[in-house]
């Protein structure tokens, strides 16, 4: 699968403003943010920067890194004082000062091969005391990866990049200690039409009209198990946030060890 940048008008309408997801994401990111303000901020592949208002709101400098040059102008004006990258992340060196680093639905534009060096990349960035925070959808066992994996003859044409979460999160676990919240939001489209459209765009990424007009019957059949009572479509989707930390200095982690 090769890297790419998803186009802005299909995720935007057919998804982002179709999910309670960013409220739920929040409010999830409130609780382990605390009070806590973090001195220098990365915000990786922010979009149109609704998660980046909470952290903007946490951070005292704020750099984001977005190489979809449309999100530009919409950025400027929200965050007139942070800097914007107009990079792909896992080309850009990164200066070693940051407290942290937000990654949020973004992996997935990045070669599955080139996951755990850009992680590894950001964890040696971090100040000490700092954090690594990764926001992905987690595919396992939601209706979400439900239709994927009932359309994964489809694959090759999708390029969306994945790794199962609990696989990743072991890995990320060489780096330092990682904690994880599991959070289930919702994708609610207003009609059949926005369901097939949402589903073939954007959840199998088909950009060929002639695939998506094959598979389009199936996915109008599909989406009555998907109907609510309101007359709506809803696909319910799990996403989780992994936090990786610096381990604690032996020394602390001994006091520690002592203290149970
Ligand atoms: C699904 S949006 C996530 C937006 C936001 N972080 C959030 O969670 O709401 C993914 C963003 O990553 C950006 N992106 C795509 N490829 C990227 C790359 N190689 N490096 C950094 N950002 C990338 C896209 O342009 C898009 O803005």
């Amino acid at each position: 699968m090769s890297d790419y940048i998803m186009p802005r008008e299909n995720f935007d309408e057919l998804y982002f403003s179709k999910t309670d997801e960013k409220q739920i994401l929040a409010y999830e990111l409130r609780k382990i943010f605390n009070d806590r303000v973090y001195g220098q901020v990365l915000d990786v592949g922010p979009g149109p920067g609704e998660i980046t208002q909470l952290i903007n709101s946490h951070a005292i400098h704020l750099t984001l890194v977005e190489p979809e040059t449309d999100y530009h102008d919409g950025l400027k004006d929200h965050f007139p004082k942070a800097k914007i990258i107009p990079r792909r992340y896992e080309a850009h060196d990164l200066d070693n000062c940051y407290d942290l680093i937000f990654i949020s639905h973004a992996l997935y534009f990045i070669s599955k091969d080139r996951w755990l060096p850009t992680c590894k990349k950001s964890f040696d960035a971090l100040n000490k005391g700092g954090q690594l925070i990764i926001v992905l959808n987690d595919h396992e066992k939601t209706e979400l990866g439900k239709l994927m994996k009932r359309y994964s003859c489809l694959e090759e044409h999708c390029r969306w990049n994945y790794i199962p979460l609990d696989e990743f999160e072991e890995q990320l676990r060489r780096f330092g200690s990682v904690t994880s919240t599991t959070y289930s939001y919702t994708v609610v489209l207003n009609d059949r039409n926005e369901f097939t459209d949402a589903v073939l765009r954007v959840v199998l990424d088909l950009d060929s009209e002639e695939l998506i007009e094959e598979y389009k019957p199936d996915v109008e059949e599909v989406a009555e198990d998907f109907k609510r009572e309101d007359g709506r479509y809803a696909i319910s989707a799990e996403a989780r946030i992994i936090v990786v930390s610096a381990y604690p200095p032996p020394i602390l982690k001994a006091i520690g060890q002592l203290a149970t």
